[in-house]
């Protein structure tokens, strides 16, 4: 007898490789946990902003409760801040859970949707999930190549995923370039802009893409607050669209999928310009010293407008794995990269100063001896 449970398109599904937990390294490589360094899902280093735990902890006292389920105060608060009505907005678990519903409310089993090669993994799992089929693009230059893109689109295609900047590259692609994509997609394909770091840019390369949601009634805008907004453990992301799409969006979305908590603490990050700035800054100044390192050993890098870079450290395919086990070993966590077709590559989240220098240290020792 074969246990052939569940649809073969969910079985073919390789499971989403998370960073290592601080916790695990210790166990595995004997090492103390105030001694590890953990540069590997592109956290904000600064921790939680302290406005949002102080939100927390009044929140705490309803927790016998369900949260809101409509999430009204959070909703103000983005609606206020984006200039967009309350009905334009749809609240995920994560910015993740926008881009599974989206895949969900828009696609149909069997139709196709499409999203370049080296973007972010969960588009891929998002199509393999509901049995839809992808049509991957390659890249250029490790970014998006959107003219490919947009003559991949076929008679079934229902989804387009852009990720700007997009993981694990770190690739951007200018404002207007976008613009002229979303002009040429047909009206009946929904694009998923996926801005997960938008916060990170530098004020030349900013657009304004709620502006672009009120032109394009396909376009969904994706923001998260796990990365700049430092809330990744609370799971709590957004998404922006016209009411059609919206309405689609919330009819799947389980109604209790940001909890009271993250509720209260995402409002709290929102008006917390200050910490949105340090953050921004922050990242930037260890941007310019990582990459100054990476010049300076002779790695190649891909520019990343996110809070990351990808670094390759060898020339074959073990490269990536092998330089990743060395840095474990030295109680530094970054992310190999091979699943998403990247063996010779390793993604470092830009940390704190000393972190970035440990990194740094740990990858020199490493290289000096391989
Ligand atoms: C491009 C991109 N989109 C979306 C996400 C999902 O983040 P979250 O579910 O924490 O909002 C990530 C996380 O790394 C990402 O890199």
């Amino acid at each position: 007898m074969t246990t052939s449970f569940g649809p073969s398109y969910v079985r073919a599904i390789a499971p989403y490789i998370a960073g290592k937990p601080i916790s695990e390294v210790a166990r595995e490589f004997g090492l103390d946990e105030a001694n590890i360094v953990k540069l590997a899902s592109n956290e904000n280093p600064l921790g939680m902003p302290e406005s949002a735990k102080r939100a927390m902890a009044q929140a705490a006292s309803e927790l016998g409760r369900y949260p809101d389920a409509n999430a009204f105060e959070l909703k103000a608060a983005l609606s206020e801040r984006y200039g967009v009505p309350s009905d334009w907005i749809t609240l995920g678990n994560g910015s993740n859970d926008i881009l599974e519903i989206a895949a969900h409310a828009f696609v149909e089993k069997g139709q196709s949707i499409i999203y370049a090669q080296y973007s972010f993994a969960v588009y891929a799992l998002a199509t393999q999930g509901l049995g839809a089929r992808a049509i991957v693009v390659p890249a250029v230059k490790y970014g998006h190549d959107l003219d490919a893109m947009l003559a991949a689109i076929t008679g079934d295609t229902r989804l387009i995923f852009v990720a700007n900047p997009n993981n694990p590259t770190g690739t951007f692609i200018e404002g207007s370039k976008l613009e002229a994509f979303l002009d040429k997609v047909p009206r009946n394909v929904a694009v998923v802009l996926d801005e997960a770091y938008t916060e990170y840019l530098p004020a030349e390369k900013r657009y304004d893409s709620i502006e672009w949601v009120r032109r394009y009634p396909n376009l969904l805008v994706s923001r998260t607050f796990s990365k700049a907004f430092g809330l990744a453990g609370l799971r709590v992301g957004f998404g922006i669209a016209q009411p059609e799409l919206t309405d689609l969006l919330n009819r799947l979305r389980q109604p209790f999928n940001v909890n009271t908590l993250a509720q209260a603490a995402a409002i709290a990050a929102l008006n917390d310009k200050a910490f949105l700035e340090k953050s921004a800054a922050l990242n930037a100044q260890g941007y310019r010293r990582l990459t100054e390192a990476f010049e300076k050993l002779g790695l190649e890098y891909v520019p990343s407008d996110g809070n990351f870079v990808l670094v390759r450290v060898g020339n074959d395919d073990a490269a990536g794995n092998r330089v990743n086990t060395e840095l474990l070993k030295q109680g530094v966590i970054v992310r190999p990269v091979g699943n998403y077709g990247l063996p010779q590559w390793l993604r470092v989240t830009i940390g704190l100063p000393e972190e970035n220098e440990a990194f740094i240290a740990a990858l020199e020792k490493t290289l000096a001896t391989a």
